[in-house]
């Protein structure tokens, strides 16, 4: 058993003085197809090698209780009340939004141990969700799309966030050493073997701006209306020669967007198969621009990351990946040149903005399962 499950359950046992069951869901970076997943188009997540453990075991106190190991802090409520709560916006939301889809008896204990960094665009989120489900005795079998819609729930249903369903499905679906390509219409997903000539570097700018979900939800409205304006159910069914029909300059640019952006994540997944490293780092690249000026969910410090880390010899290609306003950029590295990456791009971005970036040389690895 892993290092870190044994951790956690010795950590439970001293907590709640009983044996739990341990799930263990893994956080993501998103390699190309930015906000096209709530637009049903297609993206290219890997599962990486940090993960969210969660234990858990049956009380007969009547009461839901939950502990995060990272933040040290406490909840707990009477399970009878769980179905009536609201989401009160910080971590406990997370677990709620699944508890309240499951039996939980007279009562269970939880306890969270999470190596994904907290609200940086590595989908920490989606990797407690499901592996609180799996932990709390969601009955189904691995992997499942069941299980990544019922993570996602959690967002839409309970906290309101009208998420798509791609960070879910990489923390269930993910493949050691291959990145996912998942249509988002169909939840159909291959999975694509990447060249090992090539490291994937995330990096943290540290910064979160209050901006995020607000204009997360602008961007899915101003989506919907562009849709509505052609005549489709969603942009995945638009085609460019349409985007004229778009009355609002504004929503026409985001479509234009997913247009692209749905395209390159094609243009990338062939030039991933003929090993074209160059043509996959040219399309991060255009990824970014199309997200700085026509989708606008960049920031200056995510600019500042993916322009400066194109100077670096050894860069291939470099963009903001999950939300935006903050939160990490996505590069592909020469392996042989990842410690220079690191040491001129943090020296770089502390310069600039006063602060030391954080750096995951991430793997691809396996989606969620149940430990113990
Ligand atoms: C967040 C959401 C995802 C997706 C990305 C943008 O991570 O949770 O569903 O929309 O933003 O691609």
């Amino acid at each position: 058993m892993a290092g870190t499950a044994q951790f956690v359950i010795q950590a439970f046992e001293a907590r709640y003085h009983s044996t739990p069951d341990v799930a263990r869901a893994p956080g993501r970076v998103n390699l190309i197809g930015e906000h096209t997943d709530y637009n049903l188009g297609l993206v290219l997540p890997v599962a990486i090698d940090l993960d969210c453990y969660v234990a858990s075991a049956p009380n007969r106190l009547g009461v839901l209780r939950i502990h995060s190991q990272n933040l040290d802090q406490s909840r707990e409520w009477p399970v009878g009340q769980i179905s009536g709560l609201r989401a009160i916006g910080d971590w406990s939301d997370y677990v709620i939004g699944i508890a309240r889809q499951l039996p939980l008896g007279r009562g269970r204990d939880v306890l969270i141990h999470s190596s994904v960094p907290l609200g940086s665009g590595l989908s920490s989120s989606a990797a407690l969700e499901v592996a609180t489900a799996l932990a709390l005795g969601w009955p189904g079998d691995l992997p499942s799309i069941e299980l990544a819609k019922l993570a996602q729930r959690a967002e839409t249903d309970f906290m309101g966030v009208p998420s798509g369903i791609m960070d879910q499905f990489a923390a269930i679906f993910g493949q050691r050493d291959a990145a996912l390509l998942i249509d988002c219409r169909s939840l159909e997903s291959q999975t694509i073997a990447l060249p090992d000539a090539v490291a994937i570097v995330a990096v943290n700018t540290m910064v979160k701006h209050e901006l995020g979900q607000s204009a997360y939800r602008q961007r899915v409205a101003e989506c919907a209306s562009a849709a509505l304006d052609i005549g489709v159910e969603s942009l995945r069914d638009a085609e460019a020669h349409q985007l004229e029909l778009i009355r609002d300059p504004i929503a026409q640019r985001r479509a234009r967007h997913i247009l692209s952006e749905n395209q390159r994540v094609l243009e990338f997944v062939e030039a991933s198969r003929k090993g074209d490293l160059r043509e996959m780092g040219r399309l991060l690249v255009e990824s970014h621009r199309s997200l700085e000026h026509d989708y606008e969910v960049t920031c200056a410090e995510l600019d500042f990351l993916a322009d400066r880390a194109m100077q670096i010899e050894g860069t291939l290609g470099a963009r903001m990946t999950g939300g935006g306003f903050g939160g990490c950029t996505v590069n592909l590295v020469e392996p042989a040149a990842v410690e220079r990456f690191k040491e001129t791009l943090g020296s770089a971005y502390l310069e600039k903005f006063g602060i030391e970036p954080v750096f995951y040389h991430v793997r691809p690895s396996d989606g969620a399962q149940r430990i113990s």
